[in-house]
């Protein structure tokens, strides 16, 4: 397996990954057919910023995605996480924590001492996996969580 950075041609694999993940995960992506139209057009529209979409391949078949957006937080770099998701048969195979390392790297490369995301309290596996990797709830936000960047190397 391998991770590596979205290729525009990659656009109907993803969303055909996109799509079979949402139609099997209902309890995480319960999207309708309109909805994943909707959340396709955001996830590509992601090519065109300041972005990194990272895929997990293996042999040809994409197993997983995430992708980092760097925003400005206090006029500093900031990283925002979305989208992180693995095929249902592959999960808990570490899959998920590589992409977040990798988004994290990418992160720091520009300049991010923090990262930020929004995870619901019913994504069980997500929580567990943020909170594992050093993300912690924000107070006024139950469904926001942040990550120091600095000083580690998760
Ligand atoms: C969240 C998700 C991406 C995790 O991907 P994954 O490849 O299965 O995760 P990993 O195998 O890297 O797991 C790393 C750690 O996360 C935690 N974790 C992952 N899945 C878990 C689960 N089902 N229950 C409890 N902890 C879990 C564990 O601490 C795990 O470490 P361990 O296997 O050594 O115990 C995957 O479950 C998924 O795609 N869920 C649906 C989409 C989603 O909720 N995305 C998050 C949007 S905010």
């Amino acid at each position: 397996m391998e991770l590596r950075e979205l290729d525009p041609q990659d656009e109907q694999r993803v969303r055909a990954f996109v799509v079979a993940t949402a139609g099997a995960s209902p309890e995480a992506w319960s999207w309708t057919p309109a909805r994943i139209d909707r959340e396709w057009r955001s996830v590509w529209s992601t090519l065109q910023l300041p972005v990194a979409t990272i895929l997990a391949e293996d042999e040809g078949r994409i197993l997983g995605m995430v992708c980092c957006t760097i925003v400005p937080v206090d006029r500093e770099p900031g990283a925002v996480i979305t989208n992180l998701c693995v095929t249902l048969p592959d999960r808990r195979r570490g899959i998920g924590r590589l992409l977040m390392l990798r988004a994290h790297d990418i992160a720091r490369a520009a300049g991010a001492r923090v990262a930020a995301l929004q995870v619901a309290p019913t994504q069980q596996a997500a929580v567990q996996l943020y909170t594992a990797l050093g993300y912690s709830p924000v107070k006024e936000s139950e469904d926001t969580m942040v990550m120091d960047l600095s000083g580690t190397t998760n």
